[in-house]
């Protein structure tokens, strides 16, 4: 997974990390929280003036230097963040809070920011529209029948969800988006490789190269070209 985190991945971050900073966000020294194996802390350089990375997962970290140069990367929670009070100006987190204890994290959040900064949320599905046909959507149906997604395994966040909270941060701005971003096939099989379903599946003992191979011989073979994803940004600043 961590390896499949570092290349797999579709670069959709940088796409939305450029639509905060369009509304003034991410300057400074910004923080990426749950940064996995530094895709999402990538895509801050040359926004951010400073960029750290803290994730739970050692395997994860250990990749993020690779991935995201220049960076500085931690082994750490969002309950309990290793920096010091009012040392971060922005916190980003990419599809990470879903799985925080989220009184906590923002407890955490009021500790190391400094007030003119705040919490960039932000989160997309899996990209399974193809732009001009619905065989992917089809395909992406039969894929999570077979590998089913973990019960509750993460709690759903939207801007509405976010800014009802109240957790001493409210929502300043928010959009959703959809990004088309242009895959070839085989990249798609890898990036599935990597999505949540898989990992519960392998958790439950069914084979790697079992997946690989049934997505392999029953993904579209055709059309192969710009892959929709949709999802959300929300911008949360501390309540004075
Ligand atoms: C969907 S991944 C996103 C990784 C990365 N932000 C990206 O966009 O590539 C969610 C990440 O949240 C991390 N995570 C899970 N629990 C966490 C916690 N309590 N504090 C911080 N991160 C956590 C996971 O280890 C995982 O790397």
């Amino acid at each position: 997974m961590s390896e499949g985190y570092a290349a797999a991945r579709p670069p959709v971050h940088r796409r939305v990390v450029d639509l905060m900073a369009q509304r003034g966000a991410l300057t400074g020294v910004v923080l990426d929280v749950g940064c996995g194996s530094g895709l999402s802390t990538k895509a801050l350089d040359g926004i951010a003036r400073k960029r750290i990375g803290v994730e739970p997962a050692e395997a994860m970290v250990r990749l993020a230097d690779g991935v995201s140069p220049g960076a500085a990367f931690a082994v750490g929670r969002a309950e309990a963040l290793p920096l010091r009070a009012a040392s971060v100006v922005w916190i980003t987190a990419a599809g990470a809070l879903n799985y925080v204890d989220l009184p906590a994290f923002f407890g955490e959040a009021a500790r190391i920011l400094n007030p003119a900064g705040g919490v960039a949320v932000y989160d997309f599905s899996p990209g399974k529209v193809m732009r001009g046909s619905d065989s992917l959507t089809k395909w992406f149906q039969q894929f999570i029948a077979r590998y089913p997604w973990a019960p509750a395994e993460a709690l759903a966040l939207d801007p509405e969800i976010l800014g009802q909270l109240g957790m001493g941060f409210g929502v300043e701005s928010a959009e959703r988006f959809a990004v088309g971003i242009e895959l070839t096939r085989a990249f798609y099989v890898s990036y599935m490789m990597t999505e949540s379903n898989v990992a519960y599946a392998l958790r439950r003992g069914v084979y790697e190269a079992e997946i690989r191979n049934w997505i392999e011989s029953t993904l579209p073979e055709d059309g192969w070209g710009e892959i929709v994803f949709e999802g959300y940004w929300a911008i949360m600043q501390m309540w004075n």
